[in-house]
């Protein structure tokens, strides 16, 4: 064996002992960005794959705004006397956002040839009040503040601002509906 045979295995030892020259460096460091954005990238993808949806399904129903217009049954038109208005009562169930609640719709309905009908809200427009039909006075009367209202629900006296809401009503097969919000 010569010098240079022997002084190979040195050469190697010693090159795999010295620091990577630049290019070596520069390559280690891209490979290592590289990587790294590949992984902020899926970790990006897969955060926004999970987020997106449950947001949707927590804010979704809280954004809802469709209330849409139902005919909701009353009862029997012929229950109706005519000239007297007659109260009816409904239930309608409403949802908002997460909440839902029922809430008891009053409806007096009025008819004075037994074939058209009216219908009126029973709350006072003063403070809210539940007005009721008063024979002998032949009008709607409110005890928060004696207010007394019309037949057909204009305001005879007192402080409520403007007439009695009224609804649409429909007889279908002999059964009163009014339509309602939902
Ligand atoms: S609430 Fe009906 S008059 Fe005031």
């Amino acid at each position: 064996m010569d010098e240079l045979d022997q002084a190979a295995p040195d050469r190697a030892a010693e090159s795999e002992a010295l620091p990577p020259d630049d290019e070596d460096v520069e390559e280690g460091v891209d490979r290592r960005k590289f990587l790294a954005r590949g992984t902020l990238s899926i970790g990006v993808v897969l955060a926004a794959g999970w987020t997106v949806p449950a947001a949707a399904y927590v804010f979704g129903p809280a954004r809802k705004s469709d209330t849409t217009e139902e005919w909701v049954s009353l009862g029997a038109a012929n229950k109706v006397p005519v000239g007297e208005p007659t109260l009816f009562k409904t239930t309608v169930v409403r949802a908002t956002g997460w909440v839902t609640s029922e809430e008891e719709i009053a409806v007096y309905v009025l008819t004075e040839d037994g074939r058209t009908y009216t219908g009126l809200s029973n709350v006072c427009t003063h403070l809210g009040c539940r007005v009721r039909w008063v024979d002998d006075s032949d009008g709607f009367f409110c005890p928060c503040h004696n207010a007394v209202f019309n037949k057909d629900g204009s305001v005879a006296t007192g402080p409520p601002p403007r007439a009695l809401d009224a609804f649409e009503l429909k007889v279908e097969d002999g059964q009163l509906f009014v339509k309602l919000e939902v």
